[in-house]
């Protein structure tokens, strides 16, 4: 499977099987998760056979079941890029995951933090986590805004920045919001913004990924 393959087939899942991750896999997503790591001064941690996050004695976190494993998002309080890396390198782990056959969902609010399963060091945080494992069910397509709605281009459209455009529609958001903005100024230079919204800074970070990864690095620059 492609990641343009990944996009496409991507939706998030929140009801898994209880069939452990292969230990192969494990070992590809770590070494991924330390490459982003390295990259981008993030402490991204990935927890393997961990139930507690999203379950306890009295409670069921929304419409999650059999989350055993997932990535604790976390990285330095004081980096202005933080959420917008978190969203970046997340999204990268995300599709390679997609692509290794297993499912994820980003999930900001409904989990349970435990502090026991990752390293949170003095002066990092804890952003939210993207739960990782063998779906129920692949998940289904989301409502999408159109293309005019999320971008803004004088003249004709290249087909470059139309394929980056749609491929981030296809991204996870919170709460599907999309919103996003991508501006392509002369030069190739391209703006991504975010509205106002709900981890908005974080989603700015998951679509630019599907932008670069659909659009082609060598087509154009961020602004
Ligand atoms: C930053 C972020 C936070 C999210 N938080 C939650 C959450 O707390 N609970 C949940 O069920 N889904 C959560 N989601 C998943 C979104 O609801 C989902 O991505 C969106 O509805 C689009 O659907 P799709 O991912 O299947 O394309 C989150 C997604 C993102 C990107």
């Amino acid at each position: 499977m492609t990641i343009l393959e990944a996009i496409e087939q991507r939706h998030s899942v929140r009801r898994y099987t209880l069939q452990p991750i292969e230990a192969d896999k494990v070992i590809a997503l770590k070494e991924l998760v330390d490459q982003c790591n390295r990259e981008s001064g993030l402490h991204i941690q990935l927890v393997i056979d961990e139930p507690k996050a999203f379950s306890s004695p009295l409670v069921h976190y929304g419409t999650f079941s059999g989350v055993m494993n997932y990535l604790a998002m976390i990285g330095p309080s004081d980096d202005p890029l933080l959420d917008e890396k978190l969203g970046y390198y997340g999204e990268k782990i995300v599709l390679e995951a997609q692509r290794m056959g297993l499912n994820t969902c980003w999930v900001a609010l409904t989990f349970r933090k435990n502090r026991k399963a990752y390293t949170v060091n003095a002066g990092e945080k804890l952003r939210c986590v993207v739960a990782i494992g063998y779906g129920q069910s692949q998940g289904a397509g989301h409502k999408i805004k159109t293309i005019d709605q999320v971008s803004q281009c004088d003249g004709p459209m290249p087909d470059w920045f139309r394929r980056g455009v749609e491929a981030a529609l296809l991204a996870p958001t919170a709460i599907n919001q999309q919103k996003f903005i991508f501006t392509l100024h002369e030069g190739n230079r391209v703006e991504a913004r975010a509205r106002w919204g709900f981890y908005e800074i974080i989603d700015l970070g998951i679509v630019k990924y599907h932008f670069e990864v659909a659009a082609g690095k060598d087509n154009f620059t961020w602004l």
